[in-house]
C-alpha cells in the first residue's frame, strides 16, 4: 500500500471548474480518500491557459481546505493550443540517443520555437522482428504556459510533481480502471473543448481537442432568451423550471448542439475505421460534465452504432462512505476522470 506520504493528488483546472481527486492503491485495486470539484469565474482559464492565476489558486486552495488534504504533492494536466502531441516514425535507437535526436530534431516536427517549449517523449515500442523502426510519443508545450501553472501552484504551497496532457490522463485511468484492452473511443465532454482519443492495441491512435462544448450551451441559451449566462446555465441543468412558451426553441438549441458533437465523434471515428479496418472499435467511453446532457448517450450510441457508456472510474473503488456520499459521487464521476487519471500516476519522486 502507498504510503500517504507519496500520494499525488490530482488536480484537473478546466475551464469551468477545478477537480481534485485523491486515490490511494490497496491491495487489489484502489481506494478514493477525496474528490470534489469547485466552479471557476468565467474566463479565469481560457484555452487551456491562465487568464486569472490569483482566482484560480483561490478555487484550488479552497478546495484543498474543504476536501481536507494534507499532501502537497500534486498533478496536472493540459490541454489546448499550447500543447503539441505527436506520433513520430523513427529508426530504433537507445534512450539516449532518443533524448540527443529529439533535443537537436525537435524542431522538424513542432510548429514552435524550440527554445519556447518543453519536450518529452515516449518510445512505443512498436519495432517488431521485420520492422527496426518505432513510433515515439513526442510531446511539445509551452514554456510560458506551463511556468503559470507550476508558479500558481506554488503559490499555494503545492508541490507540482506530475505534468500531463488531458488526453493520457483519461486514457491512463481507462485502462487501469477497465483492465480491457479492447479498442475504444474515449470522447470527453467539458465546458469548452472536446477530447477525442482512440486506443487500439493499447495505445492511442488517434487523439484530437476540438473546440466544442457544454458552455456553447450556456451562450446559446442566454443569446436566445435574452438572459444572463448564470440563469441559462440553471435552465441547462434543469436547476430551474422552463416556460413553455420556451421549450421548442431550447430543445432546438441541444438538439443542433449535440448534433454538431456527434458529427465530429464520427469525423474521428470515420478517420480511424479507414486507416485501421481490421481493428474495429467496441466501444465508446463518454465522460466530462457536457456527456451528462439527457439523452446524448444514447443518441451518440445511434448514431455510430457503438456501445456507448458513461465512464465512471470510480465504480470498482472503495469509498469512505461515511466521508464520500455515494449518489454525489456517481453524479459527478464522469467530470471527474481526468482528475482520477492524475491521481492515479504511479508516485515515483
Ligand atoms: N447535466 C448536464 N447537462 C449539460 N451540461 C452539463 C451537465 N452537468 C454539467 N454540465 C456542464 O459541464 C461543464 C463542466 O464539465 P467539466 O468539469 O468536464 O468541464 P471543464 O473540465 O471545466 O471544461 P474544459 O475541459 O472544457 O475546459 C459545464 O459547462 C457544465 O454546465
Ligand atoms: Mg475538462
Amino acid at each position: 500500500m502507498a504510503k500517504k506520504e507519496n500520494l499525488i493528488t490530482g488536480v484537473d483546472i478546466g475551464s469551468h471548474a477545478v477537480k481534485v481527486c485523491q486515490l490511494q492503491k490497496t491491495g487489489k485495486g484502489y481506494s478514493l480518500l477525496a474528490v470534489g470539484s469547485a466552479a471557476l469565474p468565467p474566463g479565469s482559464v481560457e484555452d487551456g491557459v491562465l487568464q486569472d492565476p490569483e482566482e484560480v489558486g483561490r478555487t484550488v486552495a479552497a478546495l484543498f481546505r474543504n476536501l481536507k488534504i494534507k499532501n502537497n504533492r500534486v498533478g496536472i494536466s493540459i490541454s489546448g493550443y499550447s500543447v503539441i502531441v505527436k506520433k513520430i516514425n523513427l529508426e530504433v535507437m537507445s534512450e539516449e540517443e532518443l533524448h540527443e535526436y529529439i533535443t537537436s530534431e525537435a524542431e522538424q516536427y513542432i510548429p514552435f520555437d524550440i527554445d519556447d517549449v518543453y519536450l518529452d517523449f515516449e518510445d512505443l515500442h512498436t519495432a517488431t522482428d521485420e520492422e527496426d523502426r518505432t513510433d515515439i510519443m513526442l510531446v511539445a508545450a509551452k514554456k510560458e504556459v506551463i511556468d503559470d501553472y507550476l508558479e500558481m501552484l506554488q503559490e499555494q504551497k503545492l508541490k507540482p510533481v506530475l505534468v500531463d496532457v488531458d488526453g493520457f490522463a483519461l486514457e491512463n485511468i481507462w485502462e487501469i480502471t477497465s483492465q480491457q484492452q479492447e479498442n475504444v473511443a474515449l470522447v470527453d465532454i467539458g465546458a469548452s473543448k472536446m477530447n477525442i482519443n482512440i486506443i487500439a492495441d493499447g495505445a492511442s491512435v488517434l487523439a484530437r481537442d476540438i473546440v466544442v462544448g457544454s458552455d456553447q450551451l450556456t451562450e446559446q441559451i442566454a443569446n436566445s432568451l435574452g438572459i444572463e449566462y448564470e440563469e441559462a446555465e440553471k435552465i441547462k441543468l434543469g436547476l430551474i423550471p422552463v416556460e413553455e412558451e420556451n421549450r421548442e426553441e431550447l430543445e432546438e438549441i441541444f438538439t443542433q448542439t449535440c448534433t454538431q458533437w456527434v458529427l465530429e465523434i464520427k469525423k474521428a471515428i470515420d478517420l480511424y475505421v479507414a486507416n485501421n479496418p481490421d481493428q474495429p472499435l467496441k466501444r465508446l467511453i463518454l465522460s466530462g460534465g457536457g456527456s451528462k446532457v439527457a439523452g446524448l448517450r444514447d443518441f451518440i450510441a445511434s448514431e455510430t452504432g457503438l456501445e456507448v457508456i458513461s465512464f465512471n472510474p470510480f465504480a470498482d473503488m472503495k469509498v469512505n462512505e461515511k466521508k464520500i456520499d455515494r449518489a454525489y459521487l456517481d453524479a459527478i464521476a464522469p467530470e471527474m476522470a481526468i482528475a482520477a487519471g492524475l491521481a492515479i500516476r504511479p508516485a515515483e519522486f
